[in-house]
């Protein structure tokens, strides 16, 4: 068995890749990354450490991918992942990497006959719907009235049927592109793909930052100091997102090796149970040695901001049989305890300065 994880060195690529090595020791896995995103290199280590080959490429330069050889499987975890990537200046790396990056893999794929999962994200369901929703402010959350739903949508979170006219940010639209072409590389050319369209996910080794991956720029400041602001919505910490653990998606997609699925789109998260809003996380930091931040209040709302988004993930746990088995409470622990366990390492990153 070969694996090519693209992203590899990445947060999710890095994570999925450990866990595939857990369940296939014999096989080749290589992990493509080009080592963008600050914090990357620090899986290195992990990666060589578990065997895994690490190759350092650009998934916008076909000649870096087919130099990893052939493979059975591709998992495509390579992006920008910022959904405030390309506001007030040029799309070029988000649109290169994340749309014309994915058909690279995809013909890599294509001449491989390579399974192929890829790592879409919720931010393809548009902006302004969202905003719209009927929800209101109750306690530390936004929320909505008991039994309130519509199109693809409920307390239990927003379906794959939600409505998909409007904007929805460059990194939404490069993934919802992404997803299109897939599904016609699935008709044309037989291709055995999957798309996972991922709420939050969240757990060690996510080099979290203002723009992208809140729990653990949460985690890390209330443990190492620095400052944070409620940005948006009014400033009071009331949004809410569901979070999905990276083991328990790294499990899925162990579980989806060698599958063939009845459909290509599924919404992939942690569900109403696993959502939590800024007020709440607040709290769960400082209940686990957090320092009192005094967090900031940023009342306006930044262009590609949603007050509320939970995943309902009905579709693939049913399919699949899956579901995940980590609380907020686990994840929250588990990060405090990487942050514990490699402040020396992640200070600069991490720390009050970054
Ligand atoms: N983290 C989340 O909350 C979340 C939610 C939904 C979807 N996703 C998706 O999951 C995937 C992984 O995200 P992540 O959280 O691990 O982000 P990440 O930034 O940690 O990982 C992405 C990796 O891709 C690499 N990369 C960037 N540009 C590249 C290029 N041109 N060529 C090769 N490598 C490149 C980066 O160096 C990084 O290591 C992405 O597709 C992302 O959109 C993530």
């Amino acid at each position: 068995m070969r694996i090519l994880i693209t992203g590899g060195a990445g947060f999710v690529g890095s994570n999925i890749a450990l866990q595939l090595r857990k369940a296939y020791p014999q096989a080749k896995i290589t992990a493509l990354d080009n080592l963008r995103r600050r914090g990357s290199e620090l899986s290195l280590p992990r990666l060589k450490n578990a065997g895994i080959e690490f190759f350092h490429g650009d998934i916008r330069v076909p000649s870096d991918i087919a130099s990893t050889g052939p493979a059975d499987l591709i998992v495509e975890a390579s992006a920008e992942p910022s959904v405030h990537a390309g506001y007030g200046e040029s799309p070029a790396y988000v649109v290169h990497t994340n749309l014309v990056g994915t058909i690279n893999a995809l013909e890599h794929a294509r001449k491989h006959s390579s399974q192929f999962i890829f790592l879409s994200s919720s931010r393809i369901y548009p902006i302004d719907p969202i905003r719209a929703l009927p929800l209101s402010e109750q306690g530390t959350r936004f929320d909505f009235e008991e039994g309130v739903s519509g199109q693809g949508w409920s307390r239990n979170g927003v379906t794959e049927d939600f409505g998909l006219e409007g904007h929805r940010s460059m990194y939404g639209a490069t993934k919802l592109a992404s997803e299109l072409l897939i599904e016609e590389y699935k008709q044309m050319y037989g291709l055995n793909a999957v798309v996972y369209r991922c709420g939050c996910l969240a757990g060690p080794w996510q080099m979290g930052k203002v723009d992208q991956g809140f729990v653990v720029l949460w985690a890390s400041r209330h443990l190492y100091g620095g400052k944070l602001s409620y940005m948006g919505f009014g400033g009071k910490g009331v949004q809410v997102r569901d979070i999905l653990h990276v083991d328990d998606l790294a499990e899925l997609v162990e579980m989806q090796v060698g599958k063939t699925m009845t459909r290509t789109i599924y919404n992939v998260g942690g569900g109403y149970e696993g959502s939590i809003s800024l007020l709440e996380a607040t709290q769960l930091c400082m209940e686990r040695g957090g320092q009192d931040l005094g967090i900031g209040s940023v009342p306006e709302t930044r262009a590609a901001d949603i007050p509320w988004f939970v995943t309902d993930a009905s579709r693939i746990r049913s399919e699949m049989n899956w579901k995940p088995t980590r609380s907020i409470e686990n994840l929250f622990d588990d990060v405090f305890a990487w942050l514990t366990d490699y402040k020396e390492s992640l200070y600069d990153l991490l720390g009050p300065k970054s």
